[in-house]
Formats: C-alpha cells, sequence, structure tokens
C-alpha cells in the first residue's frame, strides 16, 4: 500500500534535487507532496524553486547565530511541521542528536559518493583524487555520524581519464536525482526495513 507521505526539505543552495522531488510528485512518480522546504541559507536558489512550485519555505539562518540555538529554531520549525518524512537535499549542516531522536528512522541524506568511501565535504573531489574509477551517490538514513547511516539506495557513474571533479559531480547529480526518487517511492510503498546495519527492500 501506498502512502502519501508530508516531506520536509532542508536545503542550503540551489535545491536541484529538491526539483527532483517536485518534478517526480507533478508527473506522478511518487504520491508524497513536498509539504514545507526549510533553508539554512538566505538567497539559496532552492527557495525559489519551492516558491514556483508553491511549496511553503522558509529561511533558519545558521549564520552569525550560536549552533544551538539554530538547530532548536529548526527543531521547532520541524515539530510544527510534523513531517512524515524529512530529506536532506543538499543541505551543508549536520544535524545534532536533539533533531534526530525527534524524528527516528525518518530522515533521509543524499550524498555524493558511494558510501562508506568519501563521506563529508567535497566527495567528488575525494573520488578524483582517490583514482577510483568508478564512483556514486547514495541514499541513506541519517544517523548521528557523519554520512554514516544505514544505506538505502546506491547509483554508480563511471570515472573517466579526464575527469575533474566539476564534470564527475555534473554526471552525478543526474544519478543523485533518480536514487532520491526512487528512495522516496520505495519508502511511501512501505517497503524498506532497516535489519541492524543493513537496510532490506522488500518485493512489492
Ligand atoms: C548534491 O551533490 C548533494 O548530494 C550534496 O550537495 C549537492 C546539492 O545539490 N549533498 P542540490 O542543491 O540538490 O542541487
Amino acid at each position: 500500500m501506498t502512502t502519501s507521505l508530508r516531506i520536509a526539505v532542508l536545503v542550503s543552495g540551489r535545491g536541484s534535487n529538491l526539483q527532483a522531488l517536485l518534478d517526480a510528485q507533478t508527473q506522478g512518480v511518487i504520491t508524497s507532496r513536498v509539504t514545507r522546504v526549510i533553508s539554512n541559507k538566505e538567497g539559496a536558489y532552492a527557495l525559489e524553486r519551492a516558491k514556483i512550485s508553491g511549496v511553503a519555505c522558509e529561511t533558519i539562518p545558521s549564520r552569525g547565530k550560536d549552533a544551538d540555538v539554530f538547530y532548536a529554531e529548526v527543531l521547532t520549525a520541524l515539530k510544527k511541521e510534523s513531517p512524515d518524512l524529512i530529506v536532506l537535499a543538499g543541505f551543508m549542516k549536520i544535524l545534532p542528536v536533539s533533531i534526530i531522536d525527534s524524528f527516528p528512522g525518518r530522515i533521509i541524506n543524499i550524498h555524493p559518493s558511494l558510501l562508506p568511501a568519501f563521506p563529508g565535504l567535497h566527495a567528488q573531489q575525494q573520488a578524483v583524487t582517490a583514482g577510483v574509477k568508478v564512483a556514486g551517490c547514495t541514499v541513506h538514513f541519517v544517523d548521528k555520524g557523519c554520512d554514516t547511516g544505514p544505506i538505502i539506495l546506491q547509483k554508480t557513474e563511471p570515472v573517466r581519464d579526464d575527469d575533474t571533479a566539476a564534470t564527475l559531480a555534473e554526471r552525478l547529480l543526474a544519478r543523485e536525482h533518480e536514487v532520491l526518487v526512487e528512495a522516496v517511492r520505495l519508502i511511501e510503498q512501505g517497503r524498506v526495513a532497516v535489519v541492524g546495519r543493513r537496510v532490506v527492500i522488500r518485493s512489492s
């Protein structure tokens, strides 16, 4: 059975992954709805995308503010929204335990590497520097670590000899959009279960 989930998306920048979710809902690929977008950066293009799609959005600035205060504000906003699912889509902050524990098993993140390789910042540059031949992206549940939670889905992308971090990032982004939409589709279908460190995808 498919449930239409109310999704809150946390962003920091251009919001192409958010757009992938918005397009997927418009096209009927997912039945879930993005109901709120929260950016920690003022002027993030993701906010424009939300407005264009008629999705409620707000900025909770992280800059120039005590981290505890910022995260308390985010938690308050999320509790008010009470989403079924929280998607970190280019959200460049690490959520504290207080937020993770408030939404157990309901926060996912998209990361541009084949985790557990290359967590953290500049994942595409890390892949090019390491000389790997296959890169990729990962959607995972968020736990207390940095990009360490149980892996839901991954997609691979070959690394070309002449790739730079920028060219690889561009191709990976297309894979990210696919894998994020697919992960939300599986979650709304109730097919995703966490068993220890592993995520089991039930056949429909
Ligand atoms: C993506 O590469 C995402 O994996 C990473 O930051 C980038 C955000 O892109 N965490 P966008 O804002 O969704 O376009």
